[in-house]
């Protein structure tokens, strides 16, 4: 039987990996001549593709860190697994709102300084405690407005559950499919611009791939659209967002937070931004979900060309 070498960039679920039946596929970090790529979040833009390369796929939805032209280009298809990770987006996305909501992130790290830095204890910690309960108070969600933008599959998994959190939530995507408009509650409003959505929304979460027409898309003139106090959720790609922009619009106070999964130098340390690791698709279920779709599809690929 013929063995297909299948070179792997990035650490892949085991509960993937173990479907692929070790006498047809090789599988390795150290493969010369791959048939297939496999990997998560690698840059493939500066790998040199060998001329062995059949097909990639990403354990993940997005394919902005893969050169997908230049592929097409050699007739190599690229296999992603959208919707396999979106529980766990949506999750972080609703964990995010929380923590912007109710500071708790600041919140937290007030309270470690007392002790771990300050060495308060007793009366004196107190003390501090009372002032942390003034400094960190929040707001709650009920009645405020949540602005989706993209309504794939996180997109509407998003928008639904912030509805049983008692968000009103609004919905903008240009590309939206019949399935996911079926997907999604009927309470859900629809609307027909990015601006409309910006102005009516005091939280606003990004669910669109990184391309030519979504780089940049929250911009400074859009972010001045959002009510006073909003809050900009990022779990889609950091270039969709002008930071520079949020982080004047945190500065002057028109912002509340930004909640980013992207860091960079000077978001990660803003005291309004929310700076996580590309935490959104790190669950071991979502992992497992993302590796079985790509291993699936590239094995059905390599073994009879669908
Ligand atoms: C995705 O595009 O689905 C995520 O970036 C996956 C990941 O975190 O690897």
């Amino acid at each position: 039987m013929t063995t297909f070498p299948i070179q792997t960039l990035n650490a892949i679920s085991p509960v993937g990996l173990q479907r692929l039946d070790r006498s047809v596929f090789d599988v390795g970090t150290d493969i010369d001549s791959p048939r297939a790529i496999l990997l998560r979040s690698a840059d493939l833009h500066s790998v040199e593709l060998p001329p062995s390369l059949y097909a990639v796929a990403r354990a993940g939805a997005g394919t902005n860190n893969i050169p997908v032209d230049r592929l097409a280009a050699r007739g190599i298809p690229v296999f992603n697994t959208p919707g396999a990770n979106a529980n766990a987006v949506k999750e972080l996305v609703i964990a995010g709102m929380l923590l912007a909501a109710r500071n708790l992130y600041h919140a937290a790290d007030y309270t470690r300084d007392l002790v771990a830095v300050q060495g308060l204890s007793g009366a004196d910690l107190e003390k501090q405690v009372e002032a942390g309960k003034k400094q960190f108070a929040g707001f709650e969600l009920p009645g405020k407005t949540l602005g989706v933008i993209g309504l794939g599959a996180i997109g509407v998994l998003v928008a639904n559950a912030a509805q049983s959190l008692g968000l009103k939530v609004l919905g903008y995507d240009p590309n939206v499919t019949i399935k996911a408009a079926w997907q999604l509650s009927p309470n859900v409003e629809q609307v027909s611009s990015v601006e409309e959505l910006l102005s009516r929304s005091d939280m606003v979460t990004l669910h669109v791939p990184l391309v030519d027409g979504t780089r940049g898309m929250i911009n400074a003139e859009r972010i001045a659209l959002m009510p006073q106090g909003g809050v900009v959720l990022n779990f889609a790609r950091g270039g969709v967002v002008d930071e520079a922009a949020v982080i004047a619009a945190l500065d002057s106070g028109h912002l509340h937070s930004y909640v980013n999964d992207f860091p960079t130098e000077a978001g990660a340390v803003h005291p309004k931004v929310i700076a996580l690791p590309h935490l959104g698709a790190s669950t071991g279920e979502a992992e497992d979900n993302c590796a079985v779709m790509a291993v699936d599809q590239l094995a059905d690929y390599l073994l009879n060309g669908n």
